[in-house]
This record gives C-alpha cells, structure tokens and sequence, in this order.
C-alpha cells in the first residue's frame, strides 16, 4: 500500500483492512476500526453511518501514520494510548506493560480477601469486620507497579484503602501517577521508585519496616529466552523489564516470596500472578520458606494457574 488513494471513510476503512489483512495483522477489520476511530476521534458507529463523507487531505494523511506503525507490528494500544482494564480506562505508553485481562484476577482475588470472602485470619482478625469488610481500611503494597493498574482499581474499589505502590522504573511510576489522577485516587496511593522492598527501606528514624494486610504483585515472568519467542508486539515495544523474570522466570518472585513475610502483619496475605507452567515451583518456593500457610493456586478462565496466594504465618 504506497498511501491511501481511496477518500471516502468506507473507500479508506476497507484498504486499510486489505492492507492490514495482506501483512498478516490479526483481526484486521477491529484494528482498522480502531486506528479510524483514534484518528477522526469518533465512536465506532459513525464508521457505519458516516460512511460516504469524504475525508480531508489532512485526516488520511494521520490514519496512514497510524497504519503504518500498526504494520510495524507496534501495540495498537501504545497507539491510542489507552487500554482498558476492569471497567478502568489506563493510559499507557512503551514504558509500561499493556494491562492484560489475565490480571484482573488479582483484583477479584484481593477484593475477595478484603470483603471478607475468604477464610483468612484468627477470630480476632475477624472483630476488624465492619459493614460488609474484613479489612475496612487495609493497607496494600503493589510491587511492580507498572501503569498502577492494580493500585488504581484496587485504590477504586476499596473506598479507605491506602496503598502503596511501587516499581524499578521512574518513567513508569510517572505514568502510573497520570492513571491515579486520572481516577481520582492519587492521594490514596504512595507511589515509590525501587527494586521491590528497597523502595520501602526503614529509614533511620522510623527503624520498623512498614506492615501491609496484603502485598499484591504481577511481576516479570517471562524466562529470559522464552522472549525472543513473544509475539513481535510484544518483544519489539513492550518494556524488557516488564518482562523478563530471569533464566528460569522466577527470579523476582522469588525474592517476593523471600522477603514480603517481613512486611506483611501476621495473617496478612501475599498474592502474586504467575506464568503458565510455574505454580510447581513457586510452591516450592513457599515451602522452603516457612513463613507462609493456606498456600493456593487459583486457575484463570482460561484454566491456567495464573494466581498464587498464602497467608503470613
Ligand atoms: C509485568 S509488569 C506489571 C505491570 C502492572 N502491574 C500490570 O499488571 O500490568 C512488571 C513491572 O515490574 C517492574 N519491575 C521489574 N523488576 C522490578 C524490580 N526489581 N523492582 C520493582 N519493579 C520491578 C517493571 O518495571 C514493570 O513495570
């Protein structure tokens, strides 16, 4: 495709879904839709009812760009720069991973932890109910923030929450910031730039580290050789360190199992997602440790073990 010679919105919408379609694109007719709607800035039906008019010299010249870097395989949503997670509309750009809906089951996890769903806890963690809550006020780490994702919603969903959220990369905490604005819940979360608990190092006059009900955490997994196997989307314009977990794919989850007991209060729980194919080894992981019990798996939709979880002994 040299450029786009059709003019009308239907003309232009079907060769770029020709085009898109010619180079292997999956789905070509949603990507073209979603390019068209990003750059006329409208809703998809009027891609369906404004179908004749003629589109301005100006307007094909943007949607071509925007084909363009979709034929270079880029994320459509570094695209449009936004991605939708929960009922939440995130900003995102390369330096931070693209939410992905696998993770939403975090969420559900950790909300059915804080209502109360869920058998955690003494007796005496049981008085802390009030209205329909096991933890009214709870205090939650995120560890691997990336777009505040996680924190975002949870800070949402949980009205008295207090988080804290925290992650290696400054160029993500700052898009994590925008998000939390963006929702209105940046004065409930704390974001901090660090290697995992670093970020949370008792400092001199406050020598006791902090203690959260829960930790939560999606953090890189993916084996260091597996990524030159990810899809071109992925491995050419999402953050390496987003991704790569290490030579076998545990290394950050492991020093989150290592190292969350001391910053959890009794009882709390640790909650993390995990790669397909890991859930032997991360249990591995916790018995060695002694410090958790009620170790669980929890499969996705899908059927993989996607989400792990125990309580601080
Ligand atoms: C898989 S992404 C998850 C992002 C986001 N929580 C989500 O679920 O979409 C992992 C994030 O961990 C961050 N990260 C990697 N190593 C880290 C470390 N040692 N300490 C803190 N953050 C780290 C990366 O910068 C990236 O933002």
């Amino acid at each position: 495709m040299q450029a786009l010679s059709a003019n009308t919105l239907r003309e232009i919408l079907n060769s770029i879904i020709g085009y898109l379609g010619g180079i292997g694109i999956d789905n070509p007719s949603l990507n073209a839709e979603i390019l068209m709607m990003g750059a006329l800035k409208c809703k998809r039906v009027s891609l369906h009812t404004d179908y004749g008019r003629c589109l301005t010299g100006e307007e094909t010249e943007y949607i071509w760009r925007l084909v363009q870097r979709r034929a270079s395989r880029e994320p459509l949503q570094y695209i449009t720069g936004m991605q939708g997670f929960w009922s939440l509309e995130f900003k995102v750009t390369p330096d931070v991973l693209i939410p992905r809906p696998e993770t939403e089951l975090l969420i559900e996890e950790a909300l059915k932890v804080v209502s109360g769903q869920l058998a955690v806890g003494s007796c005496a963690n049981r008085k802390l109910v009030t209205a329909n809550y096991l933890y009214p006020c709870p205090l939650i780490l995120d560890l691997c923030t990336g777009s505040g994702c996680i924190a975002v919603t949870l800070a949402r969903e949980i009205p008295h929450a207090v988080i804290y959220a925290t992650d290696i990369s400054e160029s993500a905490l700052e898009i994590a910031k925008e998000n939390a604005k963006m929702h209105g819940v940046l004065d409930r979360i704390k974001f901090i730039h660090g290697d995992l608990f670093n970020a949370l190092d008792p400092k001199p006059l406050t020598p006791d580290p902090i203690s959260f009900d829960i930790i939560v955490s999606n953090p890189p997994y993916i084996r260091t050789k597996d990524i030159e196997n990810l899809e071109p989307e992925v491995k050419g314009f999402e953050p390496l360190e987003a991704l790569d977990g290490g030579r076998n794919g545990l290394d950050v989850i492991r020093k989150i199992i290592e190292k969350s007991h001391i910053y959890l209060k009794k009882d709390g729980i640790l909650m993390f997602e995990i790669g397909a194919g890991q859930a032997v080894n991360v249990m591995k992981l916790f018995e060695s440790s002694f410090n958790y019990k009620g170790i669980s798996i929890i499969k996705d939709y899908s059927g993989i073990e996607r989400v792990v979880k125990a309580q601080r002994i």
